[in-house]
């Protein structure tokens, strides 16, 4: 029962997009709320605010909101509590927006004996975001630009992230590569990769001796390389920084700190990361070739042992079974997976795999000599590290974004796993965290794929802010399916019953396939046939009568777009 409540908690506190974000306006009421509830659940030392949830449980006297949050899990006291101090929050936001700031700071006061001395910073933070948020400029800047005139350049991420942000429609920076990762990232790293590791030992019995990371340049930016301080966790070493700040080297953690192996990884690296981050896979290589040249034991150092154990059944150099950071050809992007997956163009999995491997193959560092390795085809060395990966991995930073939302991490992060499953000959481990949930949260893949389904795709909230905008939400819904289904194809992530309720409510709900069909008959018939390929596939065992069902509405699409009824 508190399980239950505590999944239907998460569901219900996710950030959910309810509709897209139409360019030039400004985000609606509720959505606004929505934000600012986020926005204030963090520390917020450049503003001198501190999270609203840890100021309400104080004034409570309640354990730190903090505590409350892991407690809840197993405690309906804890859950009692966490509850009254969601509910507060949500009051006093509500409060803020409708009678303004020192309504909301007195409210608090009387109500949860938080002091105004420390509310008043919060509600002044969000008095800005609210009244930035009302602005929109994108409109404006985008005729500027046309017009090749100058526009204001303003920091990357989300708001909840960094509510500097706003306002937007100005020119999105990115960061200096040298910075990254940052102090505060190395330190956020620390404890998702404990979380991670702790959770694959409970789960496997021991700590996976190799992971396989994916790593993204956009996110890179927003979190300052909390990606990069996670591959710098697993190998137990640190950043150093040079005379001018710049992370160009690293520092060994020393075993008996460190109180575990130093797990070997395999980085697999967008196109984008790559050509923003040249300085920092020039890092992660070198971190790599440090961690297998120490000499320590092969049980606490599998990253050591891996590459030993390549060099001499292999006969080949140290470079060779060294190589761990991979991306596109120089001037290539992407893996394709995904325009494989959704163009239905394949006969088995394994041919995603390769056209993973064959698209990502290519070796980035510098070789015992010291010179540059940028883009050398390295399918060997790739075959052979993915072949002993017992864990995949990708961090989620955002709350805008997830893995159903569009079809870039399954080309990823599945794709990886499919690369894995047939060079290992077992699938691996699928985790990816949530570095924004104020406890650090890690999920297995299948956990996130059920998330996302009861959040997003099945949510009444979410599929009609998208039917909102028409044609276009139509897609969108069509959008998750197939993008659902690309944690089918890649990694056998998703349960029938997720299929089994996307029938029943977009297709045998006859009153919402007709809006669907009205909207937009195109995307409606290829939802259909996406199930269809699902069931034909075996990724989805379903009765005769609902096959059936399916098949008819799908004839019934056909003739309508063909203009035959
Ligand atoms: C990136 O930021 O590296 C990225 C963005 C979209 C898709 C794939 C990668
Ligand atoms: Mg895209």
């Amino acid at each position: 029962m508190l399980a239950l409540t505590e999944q239907l908690l998460e569901i219900e506190q996710r950030l959910i997009p309810t509709g897209l974000h139409v360019f030039g306006r400004a985000p609606e009421e509720p959505a606004q709320a929505d934000m600012l509830r986020m926005v204030a659940s963090f520390d917020r030392p450049e503003a001198g605010a501190r999270s609203l949830p840890e100021l309400v449980a104080e004034g409570l006297a309640l354990q730190p909101y903090s505590q409350l949050l892991d407690a809840s899990r197993n405690d309906e006291q804890a859950l009692r509590e966490r509850e009254r101090v969601d509910e507060m929050v949500a009051q006093a936001i509500e409060l803020f927006l409708r009678a303004g700031t020192r309504a909301a700071c007195e409210w608090l006061q009387r109500e949860a004996r938080v002091s105004t001395d420390d509310s008043g910073p919060v509600f002044m933070l969000l008095e800005k975001i609210h009244a930035e948020l009302k602005v929109n400029q994108e409109a404006d800047a985008l005729v500027r630009a046309l017009r090749g005139e100058y526009i204001e350049p303003g920091p990357g991420a989300d708001i909840v992230q960094n509510p500097a942000i706003l306002p937007t429609g100005r020119n999105t920076h990115a960061i200096n590569p040298y910075a990254v990762p940052s102090e505060i990232a190395f330190t956020r790293a620390e404890r998702v990769v404990n979380t991670l590791l702790d959770r694959h030992r409970a789960e496997h019995g021991r700590w996976p001796r190799s992971m396989a990371l994916v790593l993204w340049g956009l996110d890179n930016i927003k979190t300052q390389g909390e990606g990069v301080a996670q591959a710098l966790w697993l190998m137990g070493v640190r950043p150093v920084r040079d005379a001018m700040n710049r992370a160009t080297d690293v520092e060994v953690i020393p075993l008996e700190k460190l109180k575990r192996p130093r797990i070997d990884v395999v980085m697999t690296v967008s196109g984008i990361f790559r050509d923003l981050f040249g300085a920092t896979m020039g890092l992660l290589d070198k971190a790599v070739r440090v961690v297998a040249a120490l000499d320590e034991p092969a049980e606490l150092n599998y990253l050591r042992s891996h590459v030993a154990e390549q060099m001499h059944t292999d006969d080949c150099s140290f470079d060779e079974a060294s190589t761990r950071v991979f991306s596109n050809a120089p001037g290539n992007y992407g893996t394709n997976v995904n325009f494989m997956v959704m163009d239905s163009q394949w006969e088995n999995s394994a041919t995603l795999g390769e056209l993973f491997v064959t698209r990502k193959c290519f070796a980035y560092g510098r070789d015992a000599r010291g010179h540059m390795i940028e883009g050398r085809e390295a399918r060997l060395a790739m075959d052979r590290a993915l072949s002993r990966v017992e864990a995949a991995y990708q961090n989620i930073d955002t709350f805008e974004i997830g893995i159903t939302d569009v079809d870039h991490y399954f080309e990823y992060l599945g794709g990886v796993t499919r690369a894995v499953e047939e060079r290992a000959q077992v699938r691996p481990a699928v985790y990816l965290s949530d570095t924004l949930s104020p406890d650090g949260k890690v999920r297995s893949l299948e956990e996130t794929v059920r998330l996302e389904t009861r959040a997003k795709t099945l949510n009444p909230k979410w599929y009609e802010g998208m039917l909102r905008h028409g044609y276009r939400g139509v897609a969108e819904i069509e959008n998750h399916v197939a993008n659902t289904f690309g944690w089918s194809a890649t990694a056998d992530a998703v349960d029938d019953w997720v299929y089994t309720e996307v029938a029943k409510t977009f297709v045998l709900d006859e009153e919402m396939m007709n809006r669907l069909r009205s909207l937009n008959p195109h995307s409606a018939r290829s939802l259909v046939a996406r199930l269809l390929e699902a069931e034909g596939r075996g990724f989805w065992q379903v009765d005769d009568e609902m096959l059936n069902r399916l098949r008819e509405t799908f004839a019934g699409l056909e003739d309508q777009l063909e203009g035959l009824t």
